[in-house]
């Protein structure tokens, strides 16, 4: 009773949060419901840009910017990021010291994975990202944690998104508190204002979406988690999702939490559930 309880107080909280946002359009669901919040996501982006399907918005700002879609789509014909497809695939095949690898701990040797990505982890009770997932995996057979942030993370990663492309994302948020929780807490953060600028995610890639800022469109964050790795031409290298969500708080003004943070791993929980039904698509390429 009292746990139920609580769990209200917590919906309640985030209610207001959303209901704060109304006046732009956005649902504010009774009651912790992550497939009616997904529905009502997913159709802002829809009235707000009736003539942008859902679908495209993996694409991100291309989504909406036609010039700049036709030079994406040439880089996109001889990608940058297609050395490091393979040396993903090579470090996956490789085996470690104890004759096993990655294909040993992934369904499927790995092939057509990257959309049950994140998952809740009943055993733990955390979300654990595919990150975690190969880290998880090395320490099983006794090889040492890839930094997040690394060559060959982000190599496997992108190898795997590619071996997983054209599937549609498919996050499941289990009948469990514990993971409705963690649910929760990642679409709170997306409302909350942080930093300097006093922005939240939904201010930028709700509200704005589609608005001109330093010589970008801000895309939606529809499709977000479909497309990463991703190759940024600015850097010239590859860059994990929880590095986008880590410039974009420094950006606000705001103190960012670590790539694989609880916060940045509910975040992404909460983000890609909302991505559901849209293909996985990734690497790309960005500015
Ligand atoms: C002040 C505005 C602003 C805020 C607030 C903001 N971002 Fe961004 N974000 C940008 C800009 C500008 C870009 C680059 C243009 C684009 O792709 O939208 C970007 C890009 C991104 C991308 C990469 C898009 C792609 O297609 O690959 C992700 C993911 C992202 N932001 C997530 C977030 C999250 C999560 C938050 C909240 C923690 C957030 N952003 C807050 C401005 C913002």
């Amino acid at each position: 009773m009292i746990r139920r309880g609580g769990r209200r107080g917590g919906v309640v909280a985030a209610g207001l949060l959303t209901g704060a946002l109304l006046g732009l359009g956005f649902p504010a669901p009774a009651r912790a419901d992550p497939e009616a919040d997904r529905i009502g996501f997913r159709s802002y982006f829809q009235q707000r840009f009736p003539d942008v399907p859902a679908e495209a918005w993996i694409d991100g700002m291309y989504a909406i910017d036609e010039g700049a879609r036709q030079q994406w789509q040439e880089i996109e014909d001889f990608p940058p990021y297609e050395f490091t497809v393979e040396e993903g695939q090579a470090l996956f095949q490789d085996p470690f010291g104890d004759g096993r690898s990655y294909g040993d701990c992934f369904p499927d040797a790995g092939r057509g994975i990257r959309q049950r990505y994140p998952r809740f982890d009943s055993e733990t009770g955390e979300v654990e990202t595919l990150e975690v997932a190969i880290n998880g995996c090395r320490a099983r057979h006794g090889e040492p944690a890839l930094s997040y942030d690394s060559k060959e993370m982000l190599a496997l990663t992108a190898w795997i998104a590619y071996a997983s492309r054209g599937r549609p994302m498919a996050v499941e948020v289990p009948d469990d508190a514990r993971a409705l929780a963690a649910y929760e807490e990642g679409k709170r953060f997306y409302y909350t204002k942080r930093g300097r600028l006093d922005m939240a995610c939904v201010d930028c890639h709700g509200r704005y979406a589609g608005a001109f800022i330093r010589g970008d469109h801000l895309s939606a964050s529809l499709g977000h988690p479909t497309h990463f790795p991703v190759y940024r031409l600015k850097l010239g290298g590859m860059v994990s999702l929880h590095k986008r969500f880590h410039g974009c708080i420094r950006d606000v003004g705001a103190e960012p939490f670590d790539e694989q943070s609880r916060e940045f791993r509910r975040l992404e929980y909460f983000l890609t559930y909302m991505s559901n039904g849209l293909e996985a698509n990734g690497p790309a390429v960005r500015k």
